[in-house]
């Protein structure tokens, strides 16, 4: 069949949070975001703020509902702050709504027409693990800054002066936790209705060790470009990482998202600066690390002050490092990534990587 849906990229990832217009703040002062669009009370928008940041090709839109009377309002509650939607940019919203929905996928809003002087804009959405969404974007025939019922920003609300880009350029990966038992079945999904191929590696193995506790898969799109790693927790040593976020977000969710950068060392060194909290890892990782990965361009000095990870496969190395949650409840984090040559995910961090996180679980009393 000719019908596979077209995606294209991701448009958007949309957060609901408790409080839109401090969560802006943090992401502009802390991970260098661009305030560029806004929609609430002033746009005629009557039943929520939103606020959009831009960075390279990474668009985030931050919500938070206006009254208890907005649908999403219990979200807040079960869940906390935490990712709604990965909206994917499609060729048809029509077809690929209908065909995802023939396809079994959970329809929540049929497709719209969302019309303003910009233009028209072309939304619908399907329901993918947990309460997680993917709406289908299309904005071939609207110019305005994002959506109807968005205005560019106030320019007396953010002095340009206070405004730090930190180079990240793209969404790498988005990746998602859900129930154990449950990765396959949504593995499946991925590749049934939405057309993405499983995504094996030379070194995929079972992943499953004393540490890790998690079992994981990749899907990714056609092209390559949208990567969604799901994990599920495995019996291990510990209570998983992926358990403690599955009681603290009340189900499943997205996890991390990992954004792309050029020049990781300049890029988490101004995060630092702005005070985002990195996962450590002892000191002796650095001392092994030119045994376990060969020749790497950067300083290994400079990495170890930093905090970031390497990790090479056949196709070359990547370098990565972890944010601690940045809500209260241990759920949501970032990776920054930067790529040169490997496609894969950094399995060789995990030993190191799980260790500081049972560390941090320790202290929350959740191990
Ligand atoms: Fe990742």
């Amino acid at each position: 069949m000719s019908t596979d849906i077209k995606i294209r990229r991701i448009d958007h990832v949309r957060f609901f949070v408790g409080n839109a217009r401090q969560s802006a703040y943090f992401y502009r002062n802390a991970f260098g975001f661009d305030v560029v669009a806004y929609a609430g009370l002033e746009t005629k928008v009557r039943h929520e703020a939103g606020y959009v940041l831009r960075q390279g090709e990474i668009t985030f839109v931050l919500a938070s509902p206006l009254g208890k009377e907005h649908p999403d309002s219990q979200r807040l509650i079960l869940h906390g702050d935490g990712v709604q939607d990965i909206a994917l940019e499609v060729d048809d919203v029509e077809a690929a709504y209908q065909t995802a929905v023939s396809r079994g996928a959970a329809g929540v809003r049929e497709p719209q027409i969302l019309e303003d002087q910009f233009g028209v804009l072309r939304i619908a959405t399907i329901r993918t693990y947990g309460d997680t969404l993917h709406s289908f974007v299309n904005r071939d025939n609207y110019h305005g800054v994002f959506a109807p019922g968005y205005l560019p920003i106030d320019p007396e609300r953010y002095n340009p002066a206070t405004f730090h880009p930190v180079g990240l350029a793209a969404i790498d990966h988005i990746v998602g936790n859900v129930e154990e038992g449950k990765m396959n079945e949504w593995v499946d999904f991925y590749k049934r209705v939405l057309g993405f191929e499983q995504l094996i590696h030379f070194d995929d193995k079972d992943i499953s060790t004393e540490y890790s506790a998690l079992m994981s898969k990749v899907v990714q799109n056609a092209t390559g470009r949208i990567k969604f790693p799901l994990n599920e927790p495995a019996r291990g040593r510990r209570r998983s990482q992926i358990e403690e976020y599955l009681q603290f977000y009340g189900g499943p969710g997205v996890q991390h998202i990992a954004l792309l950068t050029g020049d990781i060392i300049n890029t988490v060194s101004a995060m630092r600066k702005n005070d985002v909290s990195f996962l450590r890892v002892p000191r002796a990782y650095y001392d092994m690390l030119p045994e376990r990965v060969g020749a790497i361009q950067e300083d290994i000095e400079a990495l170890a002050d930093l905090g970031i990870l390497v990790d090479r496969d056949d196709e070359g190395y990547m370098l990565q490092i972890f944010t601690k949650p940045v809500c209260d409840r241990p759920t949501l984090f970032f990776e920054v990534i930067q790529r040169r040559g490997s496609r894969s995910f950094g399995k060789g961090n995990f030993k190191a990587l799980f260790e500081a996180i049972e560390r941090e679980q320790a202290v929350r009393g959740t191990l």
